[in-house]
Order: C-alpha cells, then sequence, then structure tokens
C-alpha cells in the first residue's frame, strides 16, 4: 500500500490535562489553542468546572477560554475522571493544597489502577484522605495547608510526579523528587518553568522552590507524539510514499518511541522546528521502511511508555526478536496491556510472550488474521488497527469507540494516509 498526505494530529493529552489545570489556578483569562478535544480532555474541564472554573466548550478546532481563580469551590457532586489517570492523579494533587473536600471516582478501568502512589506522599504533606489508605477510586480528598516533600517516588511516573510538583507550587512549598528509572515526561517542570516557577534539575533530583505565582497565559498546544506514534506506524508499514505531520510535540522525554523506530530501521525526519512555552514540536515525516529487532531497556521505557502497544506490533512485522526490558507498570495501564498486547498478537498467529516483566516479539510474515481484545483501552485497539492495514491481514478490533479517549478521529486519520492505486 502506498501512503502519503499530511495529516493534523490532535492535540498533545498530557499537556492539554496541565494546561487546562494550571489556567485553572491563574486569576484572569487563558486561552489555548489546538487542545486535545478527547474524552479523557473533557473530564479534566467538566472537573474543574464542578470545581468553580469556567472553561468554554472542548470543540475541535475551537479555542478553549478557561477563567482561573486561585480558590476552587466546594464541589457539589462526585468528580468523574472517567478513563482518565492523569486527571485523578493531578486532579488530587490540586485538591490537597485546596481548603475543600472533594469525592473523586472513575470508570471500571481507572477504579482499578493504583492511587497510594500519589495519596501516600500527599498524606505527607498534610492532606487527608476517605479511606486514609486510598488505595484505589473512589475516594475522599480534604486539602489545606500542606508540608514541604522530599520523597523518592517508587515508580518512574509522570502522574505522580505532576501531582506532587502542582500540589507544592499550589501550597507554596519546596518539593524535592527522585525517579527510579529513567525520566519520565517533564510538561508540568518546563510549563511551571515558563509561568516562572523555579523548578531546577540538581543530579537527577527535581526541585520545585517555594516561590511563583500562576499568571494566566496563551498557548497553542502542540500535536501529541503518542497518537502520531499510529500513523507513522502505519506509513512505516506501507510499500511506498511519505506522510508528514505538521506541529508534533518532540519534547525529548516524549521521543523514545522515535529513537527506536529509527534504530529498527524507519527513516524519520524532522522539519519546521519550533518552540512553545518551552515544548520543542516540529513536522514528522515518516517513510516505509523494512524493520530489523532491537532491545528496548528499562531505562528507556518511561520515554515511549504509551507507545509500547505500536511498537510491539511493529515488532512482529519486522526481522528477528525485540525484547523490551521491565515494563511490569503496563498491566497498570488503561488495560493490563502487558497480557493484552501478548494475548492479541498471540491471537492474530503473530509470536509474542511475556517473560516475567520483559515482552518478547519475534517477527514473522505471517498475515495477522483474528479478533483482537481491547479491554476498552484506546490505545491496544488503535495499534492493533494499525497491524490490520498489512497485506493480508484481516484484523477485526472489538471496540473502536475507545480511541476517542485520546485521537478523536483516528480511522478517518488512518484511512486518509492510505493511497489505494
Ligand atoms: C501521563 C503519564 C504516563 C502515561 C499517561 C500520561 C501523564 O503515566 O502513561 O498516558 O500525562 O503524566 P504514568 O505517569 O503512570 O507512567
Amino acid at each position: 500500500m502506498r501512503v502519503g498526505g499530511s495529516v493534523q494530529v490532535p492535540g498533545d493529552k498530557s499537556i492539554t490535562h496541565r494546561a487546562l489545570m494550571l489556567a485553572a489556578l491563574a486569576p484572569g483569562r487563558s486561552l489555548l489553542r489546538g487542545a486535545l478535544t478527547s474524552l479523557d480532555a473533557r473530564s479534566t474541564a467538566s472537573i474543574l468546572r464542578q470545581l468553580g472554573i469556567p472553561i468554554s466548550a472542548l470543540r475541535a478546532g475551537a479555542e478553549v477560554t478557561v477563567r482561573g481563580r486561585h480558590r476552587f469551590a466546594q464541589p457539589a457532586v462526585t468528580l468523574d475522571c472517567g478513563n482518565a489517570g492523569t486527571t485523578a492523579r493531578l486532579v488530587t494533587g490540586l485538591l490537597a493544597a485546596q481548603p475543600i473536600s472533594a469525592r473523586l471516582t472513575g470508570d471500571a478501568s481507572l477504579r482499578r489502577r493504583p492511587m497510594r502512589r500519589v495519596t501516600e506522599p500527599l498524606g505527607l504533606m498534610g492532606a487527608t484522605f476517605e479511606p486514609a489508605a486510598a488505595e484505589r477510586l473512589p475516594f475522599a480528598v480534604r486539602g489545606g495547608k500542606l508540608h514541604g516533600l522530599r520523597h523518592d517516588l517508587p515508580v518512574s511516573s509522570a502522574q505522580v510526579k505532576s501531582a506532587l510538583l502542582l500540589a507544592g507550587a499550589c501550597a507554596r512549598v519546596d518539593v524535592s523528587l527522585r525517579e527510579p528509572d529513567g525520566l519520565s515526561r517533564d510538561h508540568t517542570e518546563r510549563m511551571l518553568r515558563a509561568l516562572g516557577f523555579v523548578v531546577a534539575d540538581r543530579a537527577g533530583r527535581i526541585e520545585l522552590s517555594a516561590w511563583g505565582t500562576f499568571q494566566p497565559f496563551e498557548f497553542e498546544v502542540p500535536a501529541d507524539p503518542s497518537s502520531a506514534a499510529f500513523l507513522v506506524a502505519a506509513a512505516v508499514l506501507g510499500e511506498s510514499g511519505e506522510i508528514a505531520l505538521p506541529g508534533v510535540g518532540l519534547n525529548p522525554t516524549r521521543t523514545g518511541f522515535l529513537t527506536v523506530l529509527s534504530r529498527m530501521g524507519a527513516a524519520l525526519a524532522v522539519a519546521d522546528l519550533t518552540e512553545r512555552m518551552g515544548e520543542p514540536a516540529g513536522t514528522l515525516l515518516a517513510r516505509p521502511a523494512q524493520l530489523v529487532g532491537t532491545v528496548v531497556e528499562a531505562g528507556e521505557i518511561p520515554g515511549l511508555v504509551d507507545e509500547v502497544p505500536m511498537l510491539a506490533v511493529l515488532a512482529a512485522r519486522a526481522q528477528g526478536e525485540t525484547r523490551f526490558r521491565s515494563v511490569g507498570e503496563l498491566r497498570v495501564k488503561e488495560s493490563d496491556r502487558l497480557g493484552l498486547i501478548a494475548a492479541n498478537l498471540q491471537a492474530l498467529g503473530q509470536r509474542a510472550a511475556v517473560d516475567g516483566d520483559d515482552l518478547v516479539v519475534e517477527g514473522t510474515d505471517a498475515p495477522p488474521r483474528g479478533r483482537v481484545r481491547t479491554d476498552g483501552d484506546h490505545r491496544i485497539a488503535m495499534a492493533f488497527r494499525v497491524l490490520g492495514t498489512v497485506p493480508g491481514a484481516r484484523v477485526v478490533v472489538d471496540n473502536m469507540a475507545c480511541a476517542d479517549v485520546s485521537f478523536p478521529g483516528f480511522v478517518a486519520a488512518l484511512d486518509s494516509i492510505r493511497r489505494r492505486r
């Protein structure tokens, strides 16, 4: 199949959540362009509205206006984070510093995900939870006056790091954090710095100093590199042509997918580099290539954590074996991604296995045929839909609607780059 065309990928999910929250805390009017309007982004916007922050409707192509204020209002209802882990963890951090009490919940997938990694350090800062151990949603958080925190994260997690930095920034207390493996995405640090906060990286410790104020801002959200990854992968699996994806975020803590894919033999290029609020972005160009297997080391995982489903699918079409080391954290994403990737590849006649906390995929030419179980996980659905584009494939994905969690219009975007001639 020939590939071609230029596609505007929707706004970055991680950055949209953070931009909405930082704007909500800044007294005055902030303006976001290119914000993601997916289900997850809507969960954050509707929770902030329930906390008394007027936010205009999230509609594709429309600017989003946020009228922020220092103090949130006591919410009248339980705050529903839907499927969004980032909403749940970061909002918990915001609420820890507000003198109100609020109850949070989420969908069945989110209610299974671990929250202690956030509630425990926020408890050390002075927030209280009901139930006190707050292992999972639902729980209530009562915020108040917080103390500073020096903490070593149990896993490298941008959601945990951001919850603690946001709590510290709101409460104006020092926060010092260390991540155990590679650095997770640093959007919160970059955005806080762009707003005038002092966030230093001292020998691997992220240190927020207790000064700075939230100022309203205007910001054009870059396109999401994690969403772009699905189209890049489809282009790499094509037979000829080239696609262009303008304005994609190229923050180095998010480009692990591109690094590994290049190592596997893909021909990728970047043009028109720009920077917005400390976030680099540019046009991503991708072409078909024959891939070879690789080893993805544990330290590389935080930089491509959301791209493992897509990379594993690509590895199934590469020559030789690919090993993803230490990907146990994938068990607690929107689904048990580790188990589902292996089970779905096997169900389609591809070769994959879980080996302890590693995922091992052996490339094959066998046409993928069968049914994919997503458990409602957007990234599993999109990765396997891309596998369904290879010659001879017959892949049925049990739920494509869940792609709307992060990439509204994904199926149309994928179809638009495939040229039938
Ligand atoms: C995110 C961080 C990652 C990622 C998620 C978005 C964020 O989660 O998987 O999709 O916006 O901070 P972890 O922090 O749990 O690794």
